[in-house]
């Protein structure tokens, strides 16, 4: 405590004899040449609703990138790059960039650049405070010229409101719906499960209790409103990766089936979507002993035992599980397709 006070003493005495600094004031104000010479000033209008129109004519290039640019299969490139990619990239790019120009030629050439000093006050101001601060603004937005500058004014309007555009015409990307195809995948009747890469068929002699196999559908064609037809190239990733399946066997004892389900395994071997139903990350991390297997994104876990049913975690569905028999080789195939959309919900989703 006396310590405490030894060092107030000592800092009163040090406040007594320093003499306050004084104040140094504001530098004497500069008037820029578009302050007093009129001519100046309107060049500067000038070449601020230049800027403004730039963006505008940026935007409007953008909009025809946009609809003129094909980004199918045969997309035109530039300098190894989509050029739909590059033109929006670039006019949108601009447009911003002519936008935040113009607005600092506006700030630096035309506006008022009066220097201002303030003293520290409480946070909250005091009413008179707060009507000189309404009188500034007001006074602000008279020196901004943006009363007396319809030019400027109104590009800029044009020019920011131009700007909603790309956001608006970009909502069709989102599109189109998908319809049913998030109710279906490609496996139907006697398609063979397959290991995953390579592409081999799975006999259900290979499998012992415990292995866990990562799988997928030996996709030849796919039968969708277009009918018949056969899947390559992107198209086909997409089926797989949608219809990536695991498959585990377990003693058939462990094995509690669903009503209906009885006959959906074989000999212990069951086979469910990869798919979480959380979120859709994939999911293989396995618990042996309990059957149980777990997504590392949230750690939802789903009991492979009974009927992929969630045990932790929050995933809100079952894991789908997909019936599987035996063809007359003895290679595993699927009954049917899913009997219910896998990976996560969706709005349209009953
Ligand atoms: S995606 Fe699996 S738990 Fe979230």
């Amino acid at each position: 405590m006396s310590i405490d006070h030894d060092q107030d003493v000592t800092r009163a005495e040090r406040s007594d004899n320093v003499p306050a600094i004084p104040d140094p004031g504001l530098p004497e104000h500069t008037w820029r040449p578009t302050d007093v010479d009129e001519r100046l000033a309107k060049r500067a209008e000038r070449q601020v609703a230049t800027l403004f129109g730039l963006s505008s004519v940026c935007v409007l290039l953008f909009l025809v990138s946009y609809f003129v640019l094909d980004v199918g299969d045969n997309h035109t490139t530039f300098a190894g790059f989509g050029a739909s990619t590059v033109a929006l990239g670039s006019t949108l790019g601009g447009a911003l960039l002519f936008i935040g120009i113009g607005i600092i030629q506006w700030a630096r050439k035309l506006m008022g650049d009066h220097e201002i000093s303030e003293m520290r006050h409480p946070a909250r101001s005091s009413d008179e405070d707060r009507a000189a601060t309404l009188e500034a603004l007001a006074l602000g937005a008279e020196e901004s010229g943006i009363g007396r500058r319809p030019l400027v004014r109104n590009s800029l309007l044009g020019a920011v409101g131009l700007l909603g555009l790309p956001a608006i015409v970009m909502l069709r990307d989102l599109g189109p719906l998908p319809g049913d195809k998030l109710y279906h995948t490609v496996w139907e009747k006697g398609m063979r499960v397959v290991r995953d890469v390579v592409g081999t068929p799975i006999n259900k002699a290979d499998l012992e209790i415990g292995d866990l196999v990562n799988a997928e559908p030996e996709i030849v064609f796919a039968v969708d409103e277009e009918g018949e037809h056969v899947l390559e190239g992107v198209e086909l990733q997409v089926a797989k990766s949608k219809a990536a399946v695991i498959l585990l066997r377990m003693d058939p004892s462990d094995i509690t089936p669903a009503k209906g389900r009885e006959n959906w395994s074989v000999d212990g071997i069951v086979c469910y979507s990869k798919i979480c139903t959380h979120v859709g990350c994939p999911i293989s991390l396995n618990e042996r002993k309990t059957h149980h297997l777990l997504c590392p994104c949230h750690q939802s876990t789903f009991d492979l035992a009974d009927s992929g049913k969630v045990v932790f975690g929050p995933a809100a569905r079952s894991l789908p599980q997909l019936p599987l028999m035996v063809d007359e080789e003895g290679f595993l195939v699927a009954q049917s397709d899913f009997t219910e959309p896998v990976g996560p919900s969706f709005w349209e989703r009953g």
